[in-house]
């Protein structure tokens, strides 16, 4: 004799079974969303690197000349986009400058305020000059009227410790009168 067909559950069996299914799916993705942001927030090579501004060795102090000329120098630092770190490049420019006698350094960033250009400086005319829309500025950095750049060039904080000079690096927005830091 043949087994009687097998007989399919209710319909509200089924409901049940899917409300509950769904649930725990809700459910699972509501814990995780957290989670995975946390994680985020900890690997995101972005995140790491959006702490305060630091201060970077720049050059030995002897390697300034007391001549109140200004001085280029690179600014080198690890770096790090979204995926990928790269160690030790150099990320800015600097010019440095220290009158006679004087252990005290100036140090202002390379990076014209206007439009983000890199000055030069004009050695003959004892000046710096934009070659992008020709600003030009004094060896402390002020404006030489009529110029385009908005502002001064930006002065940065300088340290010499121990016969080194490190320099507190930022990037400032250019295109506006008021010196601000980029995050
Ligand atoms: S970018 Fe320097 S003057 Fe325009």
């Amino acid at each position: 004799m043949a087994d009687p067909a097998p007989v399919p559950p209710p319909a509200d069996a089924r409901r049940s079974f899917l409300t509950k299914l769904m649930a725990m799916v809700g459910g699972g993705l509501a814990t995780l969303t957290p989670v995975a942001a946390g994680v985020w927030m900890t690997l995101d090579p972005l995140r790491r690197k959006s702490s305060a501004a630091s201060f970077l060795p720049i050059t030995k102090l002897e390697s300034v000349p007391d001549d109140g000329l200004p001085r280029q120098f690179p600014v080198i630092a690890d770096r790090n986009d979204a995926w990928t770190g790269f160690a030790a490049e150099p990320i800015g420019a600097v010019y440095l400058r220290r009158e006679q006698g004087s252990d005290t350094i100036e140090a202002v960033s390379a990076t014209c305020p206007h439009a983000g250009c890199f000055i030069e400086l004009d050695k003959r005319d004892r000046c710096f000059r934009c070659p992008c829309h020709n600003s030009v500025f004094t060896l402390d950095g002020g404006i030489v009227s009529p110029s385009p750049s908005p502002r001064t060039m930006d002065s940065l904080e300088c340290e010499v410790r121990d016969g080194r000079v490190a320099v507190k690096w930022e990037n400032y927005y250019s295109g506006i009168a008021e010196k601000v830091a980029r995050p």
